[in-house]
């Protein structure tokens, strides 16, 4: 974790938050290659789970929403963590994380009482402090989905089974540090209600856990460093009656990557109970009227991110390499002049660079040795390197050098393109 953590810094994926002022605890920057990798990562899940999908609607709703949402929704009342605090290093830890310690793991000072915690931010709405209402940065991004409802039936008219999904930053103030990006103050969900029959729960639990899987393996994450794990009755949400996380195998042992929950139809009804609006769906059969129930698949965008950093890190004997999927890498290709003081080398080098640009994410590189450039770009996980060479000039023909493979092809120049698109297309 270290050298991944040393690694993204220095070479611009995550710096941490704050920096020059002493640093703003479990918060993160992403710098140029995070921001490709993490825009990459958020592009493939949307294409695939909203615009490839003809039953999954996309939503963009707002982070601050009325509170008399988060009533409804209980998360006032049962978004709730249990703390207990160090009597001697003053020390905070969540309950549920001590795995039954009755001691500081740190000092070995005696806890004072549980207390409850509600770990939303909570900010003020108006101009004059003492006037001004109250409101909460949100912890999850579904909620707006479910006070979103009514409008996208009314705008769509959807059948069941039928989803509105929806990415954007969550905020919660948690008291656990460390890990890297692994438990952020603020990071991004992507999430889903898939709103069903209640007698059919069941079915699409079970096909959004291979759903979810796949598309992680998909972004080249190892299966076998996967698990599911049932959350046991104490654990779940106060909103769920099932939730399974699953979990891959990080350097600090198995721990939730991203959730699946069955949120029944407690969100729905507490909204129209609380709200007084119809949220109720018509059975175009039946014609009867009743509470769609919801499957929720959970999804966090750094942590996928911190995932596919560690399931890609790989030490070899000359070199550190990024294995990442040509789909996600920041950098698809990489294009270098043999020689920095050759403007004949350099223009060429620089018209395919140019070329390439336009579809591709591309980085030019003319400093050092041939070596050391292709050293770079495998420990920033591109690809492919290009090479204008002596015989460039002679024949308009590159090297392709492959990241994996290590090895050298050659090709015309001017079939660069159509080379990567076929290499690009999954
Ligand atoms: N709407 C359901 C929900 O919010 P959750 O299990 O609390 O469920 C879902 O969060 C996902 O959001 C997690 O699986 C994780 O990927 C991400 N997540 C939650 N808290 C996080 C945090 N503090 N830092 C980074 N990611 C977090």
């Amino acid at each position: 974790m270290d050298k991944i953590v040393s690694l993204c810094k220095r070479r611009g994926f995550i710096y941490s938050g704050s920096e020059i002022y002493g640093g703003l605890a479990n918060t993160w920057d992403y710098g140029p290659l995070g921001v490709e990798l993490k825009n990459n990562i958020k592009s493939d899940w949307w294409e695939t789970f909203i615009q490839k999908r003809e039953d999954i609607y996309g939503l963009d709703g707002g982070i601050l929403l009325s509170p008399k949402i988060w009533e409804a929704s209980g998360h006032t009342s049962g978004f709730i963590d249990v703390l207990v605090e160090c009597r001697s290093c003053h020390r905070r830890f969540r309950v549920d994380f001590l795995e039954g310690a009755t001691k500081c793991p740190d000092c070995g000072g005696h806890f004072t009482k549980p207390k409850k915690f509600v770990p939303m931010f909570k900010t003020l709405i108006g101009p004059v402090e003492k006037d001004a209402s109250l409101a909460y940065l949100r912890p999850e991004t579904a909620q707006a989905i479910f006070v979103n409802f009514k409008n996208i039936i009314n705008s769509f008219h959807p059948q069941l089974p039928f989803g509105i999904g929806q990415m954007g930053k969550a905020f919660r103030n948690e008291i656990t540090l460390g890990n890297f990006i692994f438990r952020s103050l603020e990071f991004e969900q992507m999430e889903i209600e898939y709103f069903i029959k209640k007698e059919n729960w069941k079915k699409y639990f079970e096909e959004w856990k291979k759903l979810i899987e796949n598309w992680l393996v998909s972004l080249g994450v190892k299966k076998k460093n996967l698990r599911w794990r049932p959350h046991g009755k104490d654990e779940l949400s106060h909103y769920s009656e099932r939730t399974e996380d699953l979990e891959y195998k990080f350097p600090f042992g198995f721990k939730e990557v991203y959730g699946l929950a069955y949120r029944t139809d407690f969100d729905l009804r507490k909204h129209a109970e609380e709200s007084g609006a119809d949220l109720s769906f018509i059975d175009l059969e039946t014609k009867k009227k009743f509470y769609p129930h919801v499957v929720e698949p959970s999804f966090g965008a750094e942590r996928t991110l911190l995932v596919i950093l560690l399931d890609a890190y790989k030490e070899e004997k000359e070199r550190v390499v990024l294995s990442f999927s040509p789909k996600i890498a920041p950098y698809k290709i990489a294009v270098f002049p043999l020689l920095a003081n050759k403007p004949k080398l350099v223009k060429k080098a620089k018209k395919i660079f140019e070329n390439l640009n336009k579809y591709f994410t591309v980085a030019w590189d003319d400093r050092g040795n041939i070596g050391k450039r292709y050293y770079a770009q495998d420990e920033i996980g591109t690809p492919w390197c290009v090479t204008v060479d002596f015989e460039t000039l002679k024949n308009e023909t590159v090297t392709v050098r492959d990241r994996d493979t290590m090895k050298q092809t050659r090709h015309k120049a001017k079939e660069l393109v159509k080379h990567f698109q076929k290499k690009l297309k999954f």
